[in-house]
């Protein structure tokens, strides 16, 4: 395919205080990050994972021995394991690339064919994302303001965007000392469009000890 994708997977999960990174952690026979890959092997892809220089668990899952599965080692932050990842693709070859976090096992097929959709449509970038549902709060410890909640999206992946533009960005934003944690956020930094493409609300990252429970809940749901 003419498509490419980056999985950012080589995060320590601090918050998630497990023993082994999340990504490796079990969710129904598979790893987190099995599941999270798998979903967009379902594509025509060419996926390039980023990987911790220490990582001691990938080598035994079947993605390694995958022909359309890369790896590259990733960086001190997100942000570096995906320009890492984005420095092993020819932007020629692959013009869009699609990254996803490995922590999001639960991403739906449907919901990356939309954005992929869309963003071809209108020849721009965008982003899974879905509308806040709490009313939302500015402040320390008493509330300064409410804020307006109907402009509010948690903003989650995968995200599309042209590879060339993003490297760049990335690389940019990096160099800048600006705070990245999203694709999005180096796309919007460098006065780049990106499109709200809206998502399954069900597509967690599994980010602390609780969410492990909640992400089998919804894939046995499915089954
Ligand atoms: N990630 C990465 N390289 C890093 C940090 C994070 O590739 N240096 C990846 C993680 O493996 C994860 C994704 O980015 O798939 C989203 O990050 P996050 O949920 O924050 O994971 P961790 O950084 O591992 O978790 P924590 O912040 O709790 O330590
Ligand atoms: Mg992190």
């Amino acid at each position: 395919g003419q498509i490419a994708a980056v999985i950012p997977a080589a995060g320590i999960g601090k918050r998630m205080q497990s023993e082994i990174p999340k990504q490796y952690l079990q969710l129904h026979g598979k790893t987190i990050l099995e599941h999270s890959a798998n979903v967009l092997l379902q594509l025509p892809v060419s996926l390039v994972i980023a990987l911790s220089a220490e990582d001691a668990y990938f080598s035994t899952t079947p993605l390694a021995t995958n022909p359309d599965v890369q790896t590259v080692i990733g960086g001190a932050e997100r942000a570096y394991s995906v320009l890492a990842a984005l420095k092993h693709l020819d932007a020629k070859q692959f013009p869009w690339v699609l990254v996803h976090d490995a922590a999001r096992p639960l991403v739906q097929l449907r919901d990356i064919q939309q954005l992929i959709q869309q963003c071809w449509q209108s020849g721009q970038g965008g982003i899974l994302a879905c509308p806040v549902r709490d009313t939302m709060k500015r402040g320390q410890l008493r509330v300064e303001q409410t804020v307006e909640r109907a402009s509010l999206w948690h903003a989650l992946t995968p995200q599309l965007f042209p590879t060339e533009t993003l490297r760049q960005a990335l690389s940019q934003a990096l160099s800048a000392g600006i705070t990245i944690t999203d694709e999005a956020s180096a796309m919007e930094w460098a006065g780049q469009p990106v499109q709200l493409i809206e998502g399954r609300s069900d597509n967690i990252k599994v980010t602390q000890p609780e969410d492990l429970a909640l992400a089998g809940f919804y894939l046995e749901s499915r089954a």
